[in-house]
């Protein structure tokens, strides 16, 4: 889905009302899994796998700003895409933005993929 273009949403993509301030979600957006979390208001969008294993991060913790992968307990800022611990692990970001109805919008169209890190 391009950001901009209102007329392809895929309905599996939530309005802001179902994504809640420090909740996580995840969704298929044009056929790839994407984890959705909205911190204070502004969402961030990822590939829904966890860079170790592939686990689905939208089946783990979310602690504040603090993302915990529910298979082995790697963590993450989802601000950033960081990993915390370990520390050179990165989430795949796509950018979202959301419409003034509310509607999330991501653009999958990159393809990201995750930096598993070196204890991978
Ligand atoms: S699959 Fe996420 S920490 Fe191992």
């Amino acid at each position: 889905m391009t950001i901009g273009d209102t007329d392809r949403r895929a309905e599996s993509v939530p309005h802001i009302d179902d994504l809640w301030e420090g909740d996580l979600m995840g969704v298929i957006v044009d056929g790839k899994p994407v984890v959705l979390v909205n911190i204070d208001g502004t969402v961030y969008a990822y590939a829904n796998r966890c860079p170790h294993q592939e686990f689905e991060l939208s089946d783990g913790d979310l602690e504040e700003t603090t993302l915990t992968c529910s298979r082995h307990l790697w963590e993450f800022d989802v601000t950033t895409g960081c990993g915390i611990n370990p520390a050179d692990a990165r989430l795949a970001p796509y950018p979202c933005h959301v419409d003034a109805d509310g509607t999330i919008v991501v653009d999958v169209t990159g393809g990201s993929k995750p930096t598993p890190g070196a204890a991978s």
